[in-house]
């Protein structure tokens, strides 16, 4: 992809960051993204509230505030109603509305399969921006959700669990990462982003290699969600959690003791996952404390980030 140079870019794809970010005054920054999917639980509603949450998800990884958004819709018209659409607008827009932001318009086009998502706009202080770029070694890392969701969502699409299962992952992916934000922006953070497709183990190599740093990860203190190791166990593993596992082989080495499914687990591929961050360690006890007043799903501290080859983590 060709890149644009101007002073006005803070952030853009080079930085594998989460979002572009755009500098439009001296004290102020536009945060753009786009995400989008298809399903991965069966209830349009809810569909519409975790790609909400998802696209969201990078305005809030980079310590920014949501203003607006639109919807991107692929939707095949003959085979599915219109209804069902509305349904995954309304999840949408409720979780705008509960991110303080406004659903101003979209896109949509005849697809065979059907797919939703949101371009995402939110501000930011240059000052105050979070990227994948400032941890430093010594940094506490703390995640504020558990894994686990496309090991759910593939057990779901295989029949091995009926969508009632599902709620405590629906709920998590549901919620917008806004709780995480603000907390990292009490307690001052020198990096953050968002675990999602390319799992915990993915996105965390990629915020060290921008950082130029390696990591220590705590396989048995990474929150995992109910059931996802016994299904993991059984087979329900997504195909883009087999490429993260295979794609990082040169970056992680696993202790023995860590086995196969945790393996898998620590690079299963999310979808509206928490924000990973890395905080100075002297303040990552009120980091945790800020989560749990937040009430985030998860506020476990993994690991930390050591001096050595960008981008590897030795998994204990
Ligand atoms: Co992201
Ligand atoms: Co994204
Ligand atoms: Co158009």
């Amino acid at each position: 992809m060709p890149i644009a140079t101007d002073p006005r870019i803070l952030v853009d794809a080079s930085r594998r960051d989460d979002a572009a970010v755009f500098q439009v005054a001296p004290d102020r920054a536009i945060v753009a993204t786009v995400d989008f999917f298809t399903p991965i639980v069966d209830d349009p509603y809810d569909f519409g509230r975790i790609a909400a949450a998802n696209a969201f998800s990078d305005v809030y990884a980079m310590g920014a505030t949501p203003l607006l958004a639109l919807n991107v819709v692929g939707w095949p018209r003959e085979a599915l109603p219109f209804e069902l659409l509305g349904e995954v607008l309304r999840g949408g827009a409720d979780v705008a509305r509960a991110a303080g932001a406004f659903v101003l318009g979209g896109h949509s086009v005849d697809d065979p399969e059907p797919k939703y998502g949101m371009v995402a706009i939110g501000e930011v202080a240059p000052s105050r921006i979070i990227t994948n770029a400032g941890a430093r070694p010594g940094d506490t890392l703390v995640l504020t959700k558990p894994v686990g969701t496309g090991i759910l969502s593939t057990a779901l699409k295989r029949d091995l669990l009926a969508e009632a299962d599902l709620a405590v992952a629906v709920a998590v992916m549901t919620t917008l990462n806004a709780g995480a934000a603000r907390a990292m922006l009490a307690v001052g953070v020198h990096a953050a982003t968002d675990v999602t497709g390319f799992g915990l183990l993915g996105h965390l190599s990629t915020l060290l290699e921008a950082s130029g740093a390696a990591a220590e990860l705590e396989a048995a203190a990474v929150p995992i969600l109910p059931r996802a190791h016994e299904l993991a166990e059984r087979g329900a593993v997504p195909g883009g959690t087999t490429r993260n596992a295979a794609s990082l082989a040169g970056a992680v080495t696993f202790a023995d003791r860590v086995d196969a499914t945790a393996r898998l687990l620590l690079a299963d591929a999310q979808t509206s996952g928490g924000l990973l961050i890395a905080v100075p360690p002297e303040r990552s006890r009120a980091l945790v404390a800020a989560l749990e007043r937040e009430e985030t799903p998860a506020a476990a501290i993994v690991g930390r980030v050591v001096a050595g080859a960008a981008g590897r983590i030795a998994v204990e």
